[in-house]
């Protein structure tokens, strides 16, 4: 990997101008902190997606899926904590009007606001609830105020024994769930990495109390793997310890898996010992009882539960960023997206060298052929050298090229993206010999 000047400038532009994320309303002049995801983007997110639901839920016997409502309850966030708890100290500067998060000021200069410089022009901090309110029906008034989910988590608390009855599960077991939640966040930015509205990939495993530390402990390891199967290179990943200060008030212990983003080692995900905080608060305020009980042991008691919350927007952020490199091919520079092929939008590109002797033929067949397998991408536009540029800026594997000897023996050229190789692939094999690469394949760190 070549050391890259301005990263975070030159993804964004390439995020642009290839589809893979656009400034929401831009004709509008855009909306601060939200985004849109193009072509590409979203087949990335719908890889990246599937990566996660096929680890978490489809290849385990003791994790079922679930898609919960976006408003729930207005009691939930009450007995969650959020509608007392979910606040950031904010201060405004009395002569710009910006806002920021107490804690991200500089203790060094009180008093001064960090965007205009202007002395003794901070207000005193004000706590800032980040739920986004609405109202359910039609009269806007207190009575008829809901939430905008500011995470999955609850959603499956409040159906943990419903998920439990209809599955047949025992404990220890899990619920997983994909899906979006909003933030009324102060300071928002770095692209997609703090945005308002986000997707998170939450998972929360219900266990017998005594049991959690070690659940807890093979949860870390999971997780961490995880992002080493989707191809993010070991040396940027780290695990940060929560300490007693930065604990969530629900948090018998938590972790942090952190990247080295080229603003600093940030979160990526949470894994957290949540106890039985959750599902007693439910229990309090639903006045349901949320016990569970064993009939084998006889036992009696709340679960507790450990979670890993995983943000989907910022998983494909890191994987942009991770893969993001730049070359000097034949004297001519190249940017290269190293995405992992299964997470990779188009696997392969497809091109006649030339539009003439029957080559757009054949590849138009075999273009057809591997998209009931792949999504694969025709272009018989410019030189060859420029169309593999063009797949290469997108993060495609492969390039499968239509050449004179296609003609005579049925076999291709196929050109691997990171490795450069070249080979000769017999049309009836180019599947099997796709999907073998991809199987094999390991992100070089
Ligand atoms: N249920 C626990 C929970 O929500 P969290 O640490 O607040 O924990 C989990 O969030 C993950 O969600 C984070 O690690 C991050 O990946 C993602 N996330 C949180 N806030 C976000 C935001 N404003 N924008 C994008 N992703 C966010």
């Amino acid at each position: 990997m070549a050391k890259i000047d301005k990263l975070m400038d030159k993804l964004v532009s390439l995020s642009k101008r290839r589809g893979f994320i656009f400034q929401s309303s831009e004709i509008y002049g855009g909306l601060n902190s939200c985004y849109d995801y193009g072509p590409l983007g979203v087949e990335l997110k719908r890889n990246v997606k599937e990566f996660w639901w096929k680890a978490m839920v489809q290849s385990r016997d003791d994790i079922e899926g679930l898609d919960a409502s976006i408003l729930m309850h207005p009691r939930v966030w009450e007995a969650s904590g959020h509608v007392a708890n979910f606040t950031d100290p904010m201060v405004d500067c009395k002569v710009c009007k910006s806002r920021f998060r107490a804690d991200e000021l500089n203790d060094k200069k009180p008093g001064q606001c960090p965007k205009c410089g202007n002395k003794d022009s901070l207000a005193e901090a004000r706590q800032f609830n980040l739920m986004f309110k609405t109202f359910m029906g039609p009269l806007e008034d207190a009575a008829n105020v809901v939430y905008m989910r500011p995470e999955t988590a609850q959603g499956i608390y409040v159906n943990v024994y419903n998920v439990m009855q209809a599955s047949r599960q025992r404990i220890p077991f899990g619920i997983a769930q994909i899906g979006k939640a909003f933030r009324n966040e102060i300071t928002p930015g770095n692209f997609t990495f703090r945005t308002r509205e986000f997707e998170q990939m939450e998972m929360q495993f219900f266990v017998k109390p005594g049991s959690d530390m070690e659940w807890f402990e093979y949860w870390k390891a999971q997780r961490i793997e995880w992002y080493d199967g989707l191809g993010i290179r070991k040396s940027k990943l780290r695990f940060h310890q929560h300490g007693p200060t930065e604990l969530a008030h629900y948090a018998a212990a938590a972790f942090d898996i952190e990247y080295e983003f080229p603003f600093g080692w940030k979160e990526l995900e949470g894994v957290h010992n949540r106890t039985d905080f959750d599902l007693k608060r439910h229990a309090e305020y639903s006045g349901k009882d949320l016990n569970h009980f064993d009939d084998s042991t006889r036992e009696k008691y709340i679960p507790y539960i450990i979670e890993t919350s995983a943000g989907c927007d910022r998983t494909v952020l890191t994987a942009l960023i991770d893969a993001y490199d730049e070359d000097i091919i034949e004297g001519e520079a190249r940017t290269v997206l190293r995405l992992a092929p299964m997470i990779a939008p188009i696997k392969a590109g497809v091109f006649p060298l030339v539009k003439k002797e029957g080559m757009p033929e054949v590849a138009t067949r075999i273009h057809h052929e591997l998209k009931k397998h792949f999504n694969v991408f025709y272009d018989d536009g410019g030189a060859i050298g420029r169309r593999y540029r063009r797949m290469d800026e997108a993060g495609t594997p492969f390039g499968i090229t239509v050449d004179g000897q296609t003609l005579q023996d049925q076999t291709v050229t196929v050109r691997e993206r990171d490795s450069l190789a070249q080979t000769r692939v017999s049309i009836d094999k180019l599947v099997s010999f796709m999907q073998e690469k991809m199987a094999g394949y390991k992100r070089v760190d």
